[in-house]
């Protein structure tokens, strides 16, 4: 394990301007989002979409790591460059998200656990071969009106992470930790705060007796904020100072950089909720995003999977890109989106 090229690696990832494109969905997510724009999923629909998505012209300047999926991981461009190739030549980190997935955790009735432990240390070797400089592992806790999540659903998921992110140091592949309290429900934003809390206080518990280097790592929470189905939904500064205690709180000064998912929310909000944290900055960690929904919703609209359409949807997808650049700079007003 070579701590100084782990951590070289986390901070360049997250770099002044740049965060994380998140372009890891699993086939049945992908076919989700093709789905909604009338689009058929086939391996060359999703490899010309990614294709879009990578070759767009500028991101690299707000775009510091891009996590695939193991199919495209394996796919190139129209003109036969792989895509992780591609991507390193622009200056972005290529990733993997390396979880199988998130199954029912037995004799846990509504609780959930990712499976793909087993065959992780030789998968990686693999990934690393293929030019992965980072990896996304990425445990699924729900809230509901109960007891969930129980203790020991969050202790086991903080177990396995911590496997995880230990497996991927000693091949010097950067951990993403992703433990993603969902937006679903009813719950008010004090619930989320306090789970929140209980997550990432078993989180790093975990990963500091697996003897992960926190400088070697980044975090990938969700944001402090009511469930979708909540009736009180909070103002955005609210939002910003309810994450910001949070993460003050139990999330150790040594980790290089916070990279929030978006969760559900518009592409707009995800802008406006990461630019009023980092207007609270400066913080002890680079405070960025690691969007998935957010960054490539407008684009996929934008696109409709037509040929016709690819310079729209490139523009687009670089104005949300360089908006959340701005956001890490606490400098985005809602104005921004209709200028420009
Ligand atoms: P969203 O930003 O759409 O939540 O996706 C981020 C992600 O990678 C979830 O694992």
């Amino acid at each position: 394990m070579n701590n100084d090229k782990l951590s070289s690696v986390a901070k360049a990832i997250v770099a002044k301007h740049k965060g994380v494109l998140a372009a890891d969905e699993s086939n049945p997510t992908i076919k989700k989002r093709f789905d909604s724009i009338k689009v058929e999923s086939t391996e060359e629909n999703r490899r010309r979409y990614r294709e879009i998505l990578f070759t767009t012209e500028g991101i690299e300047r707000y775009v510091g790591g891009v996590i695939l999926f193991d199919e495209t991981l394996r796919q190139s461009t129209r003109d036969g460059t792989p895509f992780a190739e591609l991507l390193s030549n622009r200056g972005i980190f290529p990733g993997i998200k390396v979880d199988k997935g998130a199954k029912a955790l037995a004799l846990y009735p509504e609780e959930k656990i990712a499976e793909g432990l087993d065959g992780l240390r030789e998968r990686l070797v693999e990934y690393k071969q293929m030019g992965a400089k980072f990896a996304k592992w990425r445990a699924v806790i729900e809230i509901n009106e109960r007891d969930v999540p129980t203790a020991f659903g969050i202790r086991a998921n903080a177990h396995v992470l911590a496997r995880y992110a230990a497996l991927c140091q000693e091949l010097d592949i950067v951990p993403i930790v992703e433990p993603e309290i969902l937006m679903d429900g009813v719950h008010g934003i004090e619930r989320c705060e306090i789970v929140t809390s209980r997550v990432l206080d078993a989180v790093f518990t975990e990963l500091d007796a697996h003897h992960v280097l926190f400088e070697g790592m980044l975090l990938k929470p969700n944001m402090v904020i009511a469930g979708m189905k909540c009736a009180r939904q909070e103002s955005v500064q609210q939002v910003a100072e309810a994450t910001i205690r949070c993460m003050i709180r139990y999330v150790p000064a040594a980790v290089p950089g916070i990279v929030f998912l978006s969760g559900g929310q518009s592409a707009e909000d995800a802008t406006d909720h990461l630019n009023a944290i980092n207007m609270m900055g400066p913080h002890p960690w680079q405070v960025s995003f690691s969007y998935g929904r957010a960054l490539q919703a407008p684009v996929l609209a934008a696109w409709k999977g037509q040929e016709s359409n690819m310079a729209a949807a490139q523009k687009t997808f670089l104005k949300r890109c360089q908006l959340n650049g701005i956001a890490r700079d606490g400098k985005y007003t809602r104005a921004m989106e209709t200028t420009g």
